[in-house]
């Protein structure tokens, strides 16, 4: 079974890679009900914050179903690619972009986050959105980022982190061990997929202890915003 530590390169990724194409289908539909939707909230912020930046290139790693590429889509003049490693994640991105007749301004490819193709200082704005605990190797995927983005450009992050206040954290870690299980186990084909995403969770550095990995590859400033009694924070690295 994928565990959130693996250090075996090619087995982590491809694991990661094969668990994500066997739920993609039902991916929408278990972020919205796990989250209680508060994803499409807190995707909402990323977009808030984007806008003020005002972005022609931007790039979304880890994309998976691009919702958050979708709503870079919606700045005027930007260009947003999405890359990820799971194919049949970007096909159900690929459907929904087509639908929503924003071809023109948003592409999904597939990439690897911590090997892209990309030239240095090409991007002005990066976001990854439940991603950067997937990676096989953070750094190495943090500096990949780092090294294609402009000077000054951002990277905006969104992932689940664990409430600091001990009570909800208590109540909190209850929740997901139990609520989630059951609907994995009501909607999912592929509950060991839903385990791996909750051990992943409960194993990432969060808060000040991520804010300094951001800081020790090379981003100058770090925000951290907490969200929803801290379940998940959105931080802003500054190149
Ligand atoms: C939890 S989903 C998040 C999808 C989307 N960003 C969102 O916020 O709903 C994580 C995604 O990260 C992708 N992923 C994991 N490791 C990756 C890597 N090294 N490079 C690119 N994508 C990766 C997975 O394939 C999956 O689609």
């Amino acid at each position: 079974m994928l565990k959130p530590n693996q250090k075996s390169e090619s087995s982590k990724k491809n694991q990661v890679e094969r668990m994500f194409d066997s739920i993609s289908f039902e991916y929408d539909l278990l972020n919205g009900i796990m989250t209680f939707n508060n994803h499409k909230r807190w995707k909402k912020n990323i977009l808030n914050i984007a806008k003020k930046l005002k972005p022609k290139n931007a790039l979304d790693i880890a994309t998976g179903t691009a919702d958050i590429a979708i709503n870079l889509g919606s700045i005027p003049d930007c260009t947003v690619t999405g890359v990820d490693i799971s194919e049949k994640m970007l096909n159900v991105g690929r459907e929904k972009i087509t639908k929503m007749k924003l071809s023109e301004s948003v592409s999904l490819e597939t990439g690897d986050a911590e090997n892209l193709k990309y030239e240095n200082d090409y991007f002005d704005l990066i976001t990854i959105g439940f991603g950067v605990r997937n990676f096989q190797d953070l750094k190495k995927g943090l500096t990949e980022s780092l090294r294609i983005l402009k000077p000054e450009g951002s990277l905006i992050i969104l992932e689940t982190s664990v409430p600091e206040n001990r009570i909800i954290k208590f109540l909190y870690s209850i929740f997901t061990r139990t609520y989630i299980p059951i609907m994995a186990s009501i909607f999912s084909k592929d509950r060991s997929a839903y385990n791996y995403l909750l051990d992943s969770a409960e194993a990432f550095p969060c808060g000040e202890a991520f804010g300094k990995i951001l800081k020790s590859v090379g981003f100058n400033k770090v925000e951290i915003n907490p969200k929803f009694f801290g379940s998940s924070t959105i931080y802003i690295a500054t190149k």
